[in-house]
């Protein structure tokens, strides 16, 4: 299996993200729960240098919920910083997400008044890897609230604020985080949950290292003896000139049945000791 990166792109990106964090005083980055360490970028911490965080683990319907509070215990200890568990379905959590990037704020609008400036709405932005749900979230943050402020001086035209609040403001398009990663164990995590282009990778060798790591857990579900990807196929009768088990189709519809959660509630990195 290989998943191609282009170095190209992860420049681009990372300049791209640079110049949109630049207008913010707060960062919530956004990661998909399935995979908490694989959806995070190593350069994050370099890239905001000492810009507040706040971390969400979205997708959490697609998770087993005991698992992910140990994991949002981990992450907060690691990270130093908060930590909020969201998903696309309910709304119960926006309220905290909004409270927590005020508060993280605050020091930064502090230092502006006491150089004499007026109090100000905080300014922040939502970043996070492909598909890991960053439009989502902006579409919950803004849908109380469709209040467009335009474009601020200095800012290209393109950037438009939502008032959120009268202590909060949102740049209304995410920052992209690349999904560059140096091995290709992680690579293929992002593969699962498709944080990678489709255009990266070959559908059978990632269905083939997906069933790999879910291993016992979703042989009943696919009701095989031994997990590949022909007995799956037959097993569909999903076959090609009569004879040929389509490995090609069944990939793609095993993808589809993880992405989808059909295959069960998984977390596919290790919580580290
Ligand atoms: P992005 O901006 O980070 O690229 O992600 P986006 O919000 O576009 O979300 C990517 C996909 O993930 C969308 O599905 C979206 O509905 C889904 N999604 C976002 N948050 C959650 C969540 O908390 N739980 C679940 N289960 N799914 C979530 P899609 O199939 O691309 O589109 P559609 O289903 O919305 O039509």
């Amino acid at each position: 299996m290989h998943i191609h990166w282009y170095p190209g792109h992860i420049a681009k990106a990372e300049r791209q993200l640079k110049e949109k964090l630049n207008l913010v005083d707060v960062v919530i980055e956004v990661r998909d729960a399935r995979i908490p360490l694989s959806s995070s970028y190593a350069n994050i911490e370099k890239l905001l240098g000492d810009k507040p965080r706040l971390l969400l683990l979205n997708k959490a319907d697609l998770v087993d919920k005991q698992e992910l509070k140990k994991w949002t215990f981990y992450l907060k200890e690691t990270t130093g910083c908060p930590v909020i568990v969201t998903d696309a379905k309910g709304s119960k959590d926006l309220p905290l997400v909004i409270k927590t990037a005020i508060e993280l704020s605050e020091p930064k609008i502090q230092a502006l008044m006491a150089k004499g400036l007026l109090r100000r709405a905080a300014r922040a932005m939502v970043v996070g890897m492909p598909n890991v749900g960053k439009s989502s979230v902006i579409n919950k943050l803004t849908r109380s609230s469709k209040t467009k402020i335009g474009a601020k001086a200095g800012v290209t035209r393109q950037q438009q604020w939502v008032r959120i609040n009268p202590k909060l403001e949102l740049l209304d398009t995410p920052g992209i985080i690349p999904t560059k990663q140096d091995n290709q164990t992680q690579a293929a995590k992002l593969a699962f949950v498709s944080s990678v282009s489709e255009n990266a990778y070959s559908p059978e060798p990632v269905a083939k290292a997906l069933l790999e790591m879910l291993g016992d857990r979703v042989k009943e579900y696919y009701k095989v003896e031994e997990l590949t990807l022909e007995n799956v196929a037959i097993s569909r009768n999903w076959i090609i000139r009569g004879e040929t088990p389509d490995t090609e189709r069944t990939a793609k519809y095993i993808l589809k049945d993880f992405r989808e959660g059909r295959l069960g509630l998984f977390i596919l990195d290790e919580l580290p000791e």
